[in-house]
């Protein structure tokens, strides 16, 4: 691509029309990935590490009643709730499509834990898990229909009685994504490419679908040629989420303010749901 695809680019972007996410599976755009997943100053790919200690903390104590349990982790990144659940005690298996993060996750992997480079709409999840989290917003980067499909599947690779935990952005947080104005920003280096470049971002709002779509053109300052991506976050209400969940199989469903149980500090938007395979 180059400058005049930009000039003639579509300005009414549907939903997913131009790239189902930003190349999560990429190795160099992982690798720039991880270091945003292991940084403590953000927390824009991961939480910070006293952050994570809580949710885990809250998980053991919560959700697996202190007991020792399986869990999945679907969509893991570089393992840091896997590694601190595998310490206490519990067996975890972590999936991620980029293979930075499980990289870093198997170099770093103590008793317990194992991972697997896959896409979690593909993989093989295994059996008889106490517990599977899909949390941090993964769930919104879906289609439905693929939501749906991820849904089964953790159901199938439940126990009888075996509980899936959900983070999911919460419907203001999607809304603001798509409703951000268009900005640009040049660096030497970057999320998107090792080279110099310009970053020109906007974004637009599917108001029926309720789903932002962002698309990135990035500008090698060197050579002028462009790349682009795109990736559209779908936004759920309480509502359904519920009917999703029913729909594919869950029952016992209950809302909590954060994975810490309690209210987590402004700016962290997420619904935190979760629902059992009966038993
Ligand atoms: C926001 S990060 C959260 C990582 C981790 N759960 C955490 O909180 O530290 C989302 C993760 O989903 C992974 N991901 C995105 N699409 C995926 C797919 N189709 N299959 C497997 N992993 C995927 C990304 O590689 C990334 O590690």
């Amino acid at each position: 691509m180059n400058l005049r695809d930009i000039l003639q680019r579509n300005m009414d972007l549907r939903p997913w029309a131009e790239g189902e996410r930003v190349p999560w599976d990429d190795e160099a755009f992982s690798a720039r990935v991880l270091e945003e997943h292991l940084t403590q100053e953000n927390d824009a790919a991961s939480r910070p590490a006293a952050k994570i200690k809580k949710h885990v903390d809250w998980m053991h104590r919560q959700i697996l009643r202190g007991k020792p349990g399986r869990i999945l982790d679907l969509g893991s990144g570089p393992g840091l709730y896997t590694t601190r659940l595998a310490k206490l005690g519990h067996t975890c298996t972590g999936i991620d499509c980029a293979p930075a993060s499980i990289d870093y996750a198997v170099e770093n992997a103590p008793e317990g834990c194992s991972y697997q480079l896959a896409d979690i709409r593909s993989a093989e999840y295994g059996s008889d898990y106490d517990l599977v989290i899909f949390i941090f917003g993964a769930f919104n980067l879906f289609r439905p229909e693929h939501v749906r499909l991820i849904l089964k599947k953790a159901l199938a690779a439940l126990k009888p009685g075996g509980t899936l935990l959900l983070e999911i952005s919460s419907l203001d947080a999607v809304d603001q994504i798509g409703n951000q104005p268009a900005m640009w920003y040049s660096a030497q280096t970057g999320l998107f490419s090792d080279k110099p470049h310009l970053c020109l971002m906007e974004t637009f709002w599917d108001e029926e679908q309720t789903v932002a779509t962002e698309r990135f053109f990035i500008v090698d300052t060197e050579t002028g040629e462009v790349t682009r991506h795109a990736a559209s976050t779908q936004g759920y209400d309480e509502d359904q989420v519920e009917s999703l969940l029913r729909e594919t199989g869950y029952g016992e469903i209950d809302s909590y303010p954060s994975l810490t149980g309690k209210p987590e500090s402004a700016g962290d938007d997420f619904l935190v749901v979760t629902a059992k395979k009966s038993a």
